[in-house]
C-alpha cells in the first residue's frame, strides 16, 4: 500500500513530534529526558580572567572583596563581546558581599570555596523590595545578599561543584538571640533580572534563603545542592519570588525551611506592585526540610500560577506539598499541577491552607482574600506520613478544584488525628487512601477529576 498523503492529521502529528523533541535532552546512557533548561541557552563565553589576575588569594583569611569587586567592574566596563567569564581557582576565597554584573560568568573550579566574611558589622544594607514594603524579618532595609545582582541579564553562576560558603552561622545566632536590626542577607538575590543560569554549584550555609530571583524571567537552576543544618532558621532553598519561566531542576537541597518556596509579595505591597509568580517548573528534586518539600506561598500577594511539579523526592520533611496563603494576601493561586511525588518521614503529606504565615503591619486588608482554585496532585506516594492531608480553605473565599487523583500516604496516624481534615474546600478525588474527606467527591475516573471544581 502507498502511504497516505500528509493530510492536516499528519503534518500536526510531526509538529508534535518536533515539539516533543524540542523538550528531550539525551543524557550519557542514550535515554531521554524531559527539561525545561532550554529557556536560557548556556553561553559560551571567549574573553576569560581569573580572580588571581585581580590579586585574589585563596588561603582562606585573606579578605578578596576588592579582587572580586574590580573583576566585576573590569566585566562590566571593557563589555566584551560574548561577555567575560571570571574564573575562580581551586582555595577559600573570603569575602564581604559582591555585585555581579550583565553578560558574566562566574565560575567555580573543583575545590574553589566562595565564602562569606562573617564580620557583619560593614555588611551593606539595601532598600526594601517594593512588593514587601519592608524586610522580610525586621522593618526597614535589609542586608544585601552575599552575591548580589539588580537589572542584570546573560549571568551564569557555574563550575565544577565549587562551594558558595554563606558562613551563616553567626547570623543565625543574631536571629535567635533576637539581636538583629535588619533582615538577613540571602545567599544569591538577583532582582529584575533575565536568563540566568545557576547550575553544578554546592551552597551552603546561608544568612536566610539560598536563592532568590525576585521580579526576574528565563531562570534556570539546575543541577545545584544546597545545604543548611536542620535547624538552621529560614534557610529556604529556592525561592522564585515574582518570577516568570523559573526552570528548577535535578538538584539536591536538604534546609531548614522550605526546600522550594514559590512567592510574590507580601499582602498590601504584594498587591500593590502586582507581579506574579507563572510558569514554574521544578522537576527531579530530592530534598529534606523540617518545614515544607514544596511550598507555594505564604507571601503570594501577586499571584502564583502555572506550577509543575513533577518527580520529586522528600525525606524527613515537614509536610510534603504545602499550598499556603492567609486573609489579607488578596490576589489567586491557581493552575498548579502536582506528579509524580514520594514523601518519607512526614508530619504531613498534603497540606493546602488559609491561615498561615504573618502579616507585614496592620495596614493589611483582611478583607482581602486570596482566590485558590485548580490544585492538580497525582501519582504521589508516602510511607511514615503522620497525617496524609489537612486541608482548610478560607470561610468567605473556599478553596475550589482541590483534585487528588492516586495519592497514597500512609504511616501511624497521630492519637487524634483523622488521615484526612477538610474544610471549605470543594473538588475531587479518584483513587485516594486513605479514603479522603467527604468534601472532596469521589470520581470513578482519572480524567474528570482534573476538571471537576
Ligand atoms: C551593589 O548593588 C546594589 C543594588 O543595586 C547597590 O546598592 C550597591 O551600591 C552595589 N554595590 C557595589 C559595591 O557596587
Ligand atoms: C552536574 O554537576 C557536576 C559537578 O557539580 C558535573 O560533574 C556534572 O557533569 C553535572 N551534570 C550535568 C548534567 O550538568
Ligand atoms: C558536589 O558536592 C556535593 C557536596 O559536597 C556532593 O554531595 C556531591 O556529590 C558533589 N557532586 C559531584 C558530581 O561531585
Ligand atoms: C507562560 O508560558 C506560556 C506558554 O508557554 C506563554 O504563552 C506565556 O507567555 C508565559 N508567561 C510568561 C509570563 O512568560
Ligand atoms: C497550566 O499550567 C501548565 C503547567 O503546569 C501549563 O502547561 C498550562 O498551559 C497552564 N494552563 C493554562 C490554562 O494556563
Amino acid at each position: 500500500m502507498p502511504p497516505p498523503p500528509a493530510g492536516p492529521a499528519a503534518v500536526l502529528l510531526a509538529a508534535v513530534a518536533v515539539a516533543v523533541a524540542a523538550l528531550l535532552a539525551t543524557t550519557a546512557a542514550g535515554e531521554e529526558v524531559v527539561t525545561c533548561s532550554g529557556v536560557v541557552p548556556m553561553s559560551d563565553r571567549v574573553d576569560r580572567i581569573s580572580i588571581a589576575d585581580f590579586g585574589g588569594v585563596g588561603d582562606g583569611r585573606t579578605l578578596n572583596t576588592k579582587a572580586f569587586r574590580e573583576a566585576v567592574y573590569r566585566i562590566q566596563h571593557l563589555a566584551r563581546p560574548g561577555g567575560t567569564l571570571l574564573h575562580v581557582p581551586p582555595g577559600v576565597y573570603l569575602t564581604e558581599s559582591f555585585n555581579l554584573t550583565s553578560h558574566m560568568t562566574l565560575y567555580l573550579a573543583s575545590g574553589a570555596v566562595i565564602k562569606a566574611t562573617q564580620d557583619t558589622s560593614n555588611w551593606p544594607l539595601i532598600a526594601p523590595l517594593p512588593s514587601y514594603g519592608r524586610g522580610r524579618e525586621r522593618p526597614g532595609g535589609r542586608y544585601v545578599s552575599f552575591i548580589h545582582g539588580d537589572g542584570l541579564q546573560d549571568v551564569i553562576i557555574t563550575g565544577e561543584n565549587g562551594t558558595i560558603d554563606g558562613q551563616g552561622d553567626v547570623w543565625w545566632n543574631m536571629w535567635r538571640q533576637r539581636t538583629l536590626s535588619f533582615t538577613r542577607p540571602n545567599l544569591v538575590e538577583l532582582v529584575n533580572s533575565r536568563d540566568i543560569i545557576i547550575s553544578n554549584v554546592v551552597f551552603q550555609n546561608s544568612p536566610f534563603w539560598n536563592i532568590h530571583p525576585v521580579y526576574c524571567s528565563n531562570v534556570v537552576v539546575r543541577n545545584v545542592t544546597i545545604l543548611a543544618p536542620v535547624d538552621s532558621p529560614n534557610t529556604d532553598g529556592i525561592d522564585p519570588d515574582s518570577s516568570s519561566n523559573v526552570c528548577i531542576e535535578d538538584s539536591y537541597i536538604s534546609v531548614g525551611d522550605d526546600v522550594v518556596a514559590v512567592k510574590s509579595g507580601w499582602d498590601e505591597y504584594g498587591i500593590a506592585y502586582g507581579r506574579p509568580s507563572s510558569n514554574i517548573t521544578i522537576r527531579r528534586v530530592t530534598g529534606s526540610s523540617p518545614f515544607a518539600g514544596i511550598a507555594i506561598g505564604s507571601e503570594m500577594s501577586g499571584g502564583i500560577e502555572n506550577v509543575l511539579v513533577e518527580n520529586v523526592n522528600l525525606y524527613k520533611v515537614g509536610i510534603g506539598i504545602h499550598v499556603k496563603t492567609n486573609s489579607g494576601r488578596g490576589a489567586f493561586i491557581r493552575n498548579i499541577t502536582v506528579s509524580d511525588v514520594y514523601v518519607e518521614d512526614a508530619r504531613k503529606g498534603i497540606k493546602i491552607s488559609g491561615d498561615v504565615g504573618d502579616h507585614p503591619d496592620d495596614g493589611y486588608n483582611p478583607n482581602a482574600l486570596p482566590v485558590v482554585t485548580g490544585i492538580l496532585i497525582k501519582d504521589m506516594r508516602g510511607t511514615n506520613v503522620q497525617q496524609a492531608g489537612l486541608i482548610r480553605g478560607i470561610k468567605n473565599s473556599p478553596f475550589t478544584g482541590v483534585c487528588l487523583s492516586n495519592v497514597n500516604l500512609h504511616g501511624k496516624p497521630g492519637p487524634r488525628e483523622d488521615p484526612w481534615s477538610c474544610s471549605d474546600v470543594s473538588g475531587a478525588a479518584f483513587k485516594v487512601s486513605p479514603s479522603p474527606c467527604s468534601e472532596l467527591t469521589s470520581v470513578s475516573d482519572r480524567d474528570s477529576c482534573a476538571n471537576y471544581s
